[in-house]
C-alpha cells in the first residue's frame, strides 16, 4: 500500500511509518509541520529505505497536502498538538491543526476517492469513574485538546455520512514507549529519575490511565486501516489500567532513584480523573493488544536509557524554557545518575 502519513514525524506516528515498512513492504510519504514534537531524528532509521519521501508542512495548507498526496491509496492522520497542559495555556494551534487541518485533508481525501484513517483519543470521552467507555458512548470532551479532537471526530463522521467517504476513526488509550516527548508523564518522570531532577505529581497522583504501548497501538491503527468498516470508530485502548502515583513509583525502581524526588504540585486545571476504553470491537476485527504494562515500561525505561543522543537535544534547547514556565523552576540536569 502507499500511504500518506500525516504528523509521522511524532511519537505514535514515527513507530507506525517503521511498522508499516518494516512488516507489510509499504511505501510511505510522511507531511509533518514539524513543531516542537516533530523530530526528523525520529524517522532517522527508515529515512533511507526506499519508498520512503519526507514533505515539511502543515495539514491545513491544501498546497502541501496536494504535493505530498502524490500517489497514494489512503490517509493516515496522526498531526495533531497532543499535550493537554500546553492546550490550557496555549489553546490556538490545537483549534487551527484539529478543526481547519482535518478540514483540508478530508477534502483532499474526497477529491481523490481515497481511504482515510483518523487517529483519536479516548479523551473525547471525557472521565469515567468506573467502567468503561463503548464507541457508543457520548462524547463528553474537559480540555481545548480534547474539544477539539473531539470536533474533529465529528467532522470525519460527516465526510462517510455526507460524502460516502471511506473514513475511519481509531481512538487509542494514553500510548507509551520510544520517541515520545518528554513533556508526557512517563518519559519526562523517566529523564527526571535518571538525572536525579524532582518528579512533578499532579494533585494527589491517583488519576488513573489506561496504557498502551505505542506498538500496540500502531498495529491496531493498521488493523484498522485494513479491515475496518467505513463510517465506524473503534476504540484501541490498552490491556491495564495504573494511577499516575503507582506509574512513577514504578520509574523509580526501575531506575534507583530516589523516592525522595516525587513532588506532589498543583493539579492540572480541569483534570480528568479516570480514562478506560473497552476495545472489543477492535477486538472482534482480530486486533489484540501483546505488552502487558510492566513489560513495556521497562522496555520504555531502558530506551531512555540507552539512547541519550535523542533526548540530550531536547533537554538542553527550548524545552529548557518550558519547563521553566509549567513547573516554575529550571531543570537540574545533573547527569552523573546515568553512570
Ligand atoms: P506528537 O505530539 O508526538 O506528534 C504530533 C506530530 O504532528 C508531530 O510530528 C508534529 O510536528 C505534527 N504536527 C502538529 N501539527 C501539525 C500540522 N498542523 N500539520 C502537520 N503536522 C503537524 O503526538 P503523538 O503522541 O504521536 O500523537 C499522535 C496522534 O495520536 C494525535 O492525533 C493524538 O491526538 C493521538 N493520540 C495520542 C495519544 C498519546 O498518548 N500520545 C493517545 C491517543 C491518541
Ligand atoms: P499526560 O502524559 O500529559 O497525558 P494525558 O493528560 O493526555 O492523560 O499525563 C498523564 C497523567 O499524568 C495525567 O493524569 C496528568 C499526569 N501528569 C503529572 O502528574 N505530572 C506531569 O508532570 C505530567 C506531564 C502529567
Amino acid at each position: 500500500m502507499k500511504l500518506l502519513v500525516c504528523g509521522g514525524a511524532g511519537f505514535i506516528g514515527s513507530n507506525f511509518v517503521r511498522l508499516r515498512m518494516r512488516d507489510h513492504g509499504d511505501a510511505v510519504t510522511v507531511l509533518d509541520k514539524l513543531t516542537y514534537a516533530g523530530r526528523e531524528e525520529n524517522l532517522a532509521d527508515v529515512a533511507e529505505h526506499d519508498g520512503f519521501r519526507f514533505v515539511r508542512g502543515g495539514i491545513e495548507d491544501a498546497e502541501a497536502v496536494a504535493d505530498a498526496i502524490e500517489g497514494a491509496d489512503a490517509i493516515v492522520n496522526f498531526a495533531a498538538e497532543t499535550h493537554v497542559d500546553r492546550s490550557i495555556a496555549e489553546p490556538d494551534a490545537f483549534i487551527r491543526t484539529h478543526a481547519m487541518g482535518t478540514f483540508v485533508l478530508l477534502e483532499a481525501a474526497r477529491e481523490r476517492g481515497l481511504r482515510y484513517v483518523q487517529v483519536s483519543t479516548d479523551e473525547v470521552y471525557g472521565s469515567i469513574e468506573e467502567g468503561s467507555f463503548s464507541e457508543g458512548s457520548p462524547l463528553a470532551p474537559s480540555s481545548p485538546y480534547s474539544a477539539s479532537k473531539a470536533g474533529a471526530d465529528l467532522l470525519v463522521g460527516s465526510y462517510h455520512h455526507t460524502f460516502g467517504l471511506e473514513a475511519l476513526i481509531c481512538r487509542g488509550s494514553n500510548n507509551y514507549g520510544p520517541y515520545q516527548y518528554p513533556e508526557k508523564l512517563i518519559p519526562l518522570m523517566v529523564l527526571n529519575a535518571l538525572h536525579g531532577d524532582p518528579l512533578p505529581v499532579y494533585g494527589d497522583g491517583m488519576q488513573v490511565r489506561n496504557w498502551i504501548f505505542v506498538e500496540d497501538f500502531a498495529r491496531g491503527i493498521g488493523h484498522v486501516l485494513e479491515h475496518g468498516a467505513p463510517g465506524e470508530a473503534y476504540n484501541v485502548g490498552g490491556p491495564d489500567e495504573a494511577a499516575n502515583i503507582h506509574v512513577v513509583r514504578r520509574i523509580l525502581e526501575l531506575t534507583g532513584a530516589a523516592e525522595s524526588l516525587i513532588e506532589h504540585v498543583t493539579d492540572r486545571p480541569g483534570h480528568d480523573r479516570r480514562y478506560s476504553l473497552g476495545s472489543e470491537k477492535v477486538r472482534a476485527l482480530g486486533w489484540e493488544p501483546q505488552v502487558r504494562f510492566g513489560d513495556g515500561l521497562e522496555r520504555t525505561v531502558a530506551w531512555y536509557r540507552d539512547t541519550a543522543w535523542w533526548w540530550e537535544p531536547i533537554r538542553s534547547g527550548d524545552y529548557r524554557a518550558y519547563y521553566e514556565r509549567q513547573y516554575g523552576r529550571a531543570l537540574g540536569g545533573r547527569l552523573e545518575t546515568l553512570d
